[in-house]
């Protein structure tokens, strides 16, 4: 069965989605989009996912006004390619559209609509023993909060973890650690969690916000304020949370180990907990 996806109102089989090379998405990584995982057919947190493309959309000023059709397109999208009942993601692109290239927004234009449906299972291996990550400097622009297409020093910063057999990358910019280069990154001290506050500096996480919930439910104290890549060696615990990442402990962060080398309990609590509300069906 060919892979199906979506492109501008259509299902078309991928070898026939058609882009413009004129598309801003191409020629300037004008766009924004989403990752959504689906567990057992049901989108998680689809209702922040959504919040956040909006605000996204309207950073950028892309003008869509099909938002409110995009959940069941990406439901029909999980239906054509017999992804319905297992655990997928979605990942859906919206562009400015296509035209004759000038750096402005043109004045006449339509925005691109792109998604794809994938088979997305957590990698239980990692979530269960942990990962090694690396640390590396933050090239990124000042607007990390918007999720745009522009992922180069994100790319690149994967490339280099990639290249030490570590699964990600954690930026650090001016000495403060931000996050990771597709996921929030967390750390624990004395049972207590950091991580950096939501702001121009870092992607507000639909994870984070899961990770949030946790800890007021478990009354874990969350402090969320910027801290020092130097503090990095006093922690007892780290991980790395995402749609993909899920909640996955982190073992190794350059050639320093994390705590004895294992999966912390606070960490392991939290992945424990997130799983369930993966289960629950109003989540
Ligand atoms: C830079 C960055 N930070 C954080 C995250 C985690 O966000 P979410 O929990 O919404 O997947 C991602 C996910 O793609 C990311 O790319």
């Amino acid at each position: 069965m060919p892979e199906i996806v979506y492109l501008n109102g259509k299902f078309v089989p991928k070898n026939e989605a058609l882009i413009s090379p004129e598309d801003r998405g191409f020629n300037f990584a004008d766009g924004i989009y989403e990752v959504i995982k689906y567990y057992d057919g049901k989108a998680f947190r689809y209702a922040d996912h959504l919040d956040r493309l909006k605000r996204s959309l309207g950073e950028v000023s892309i003008h869509f006004d099909g938002c409110y059709q995009l959940e069941a397109m990406l439901q029909e999208l999980l239906v054509c390619n017999e992804l319905a009942d297992q655990e997928a993601g979605v990942y859906l692109q919206i562009t400015r559209g296509s035209q004759t290239r000038i750096h402005r927004f043109p004045d006449q234009i339509v925005p691109t609509v792109y998604a794809t449906a994938f088979p997305f299972a957590s990698k239980w291996d990692q979530l269960k023993n942990g990962v090694k990550v690396i640390t590396t400097e933050d090239i990124r622009w000042l607007r990390c909060d918007i999720k745009s297409v522009s992922l180069l020093p994100n790319v690149m910063a994967a490339q280099k973890a990639y290249e030490q057999d570590a699964v990600e990358a954690i930026f650090i910019r001016n000495g403060i650690v931000t996050e990771g280069s597709h996921s929030s990154f967390l750390t624990v001290k004395d049972g207590t969690i950091y991580t950096h506050p939501d702001s121009n500096l870092v992607l507000p996480g639909i994870t984070k916000i899961v990770v949030r919930e946790i800890c007021c439910e478990l009354k874990i104290p969350l402090v969320e304020e910027g801290f020092a890549a130097s503090e990095l060696a006093l922690m007892d615990e780290m991980m790395i949370v995402g749609t993909g990442s899920e909640v996955t402990p982190v073992v190794q962060i350059d050639e320093m180990k994390v705590g004895d080398g294992n999966p912390g309990p606070v960490t392991l609590l939290l992945q424990e907990k997130f799983f369930e509300l993966t289960k629950q069906t109003n989540s």
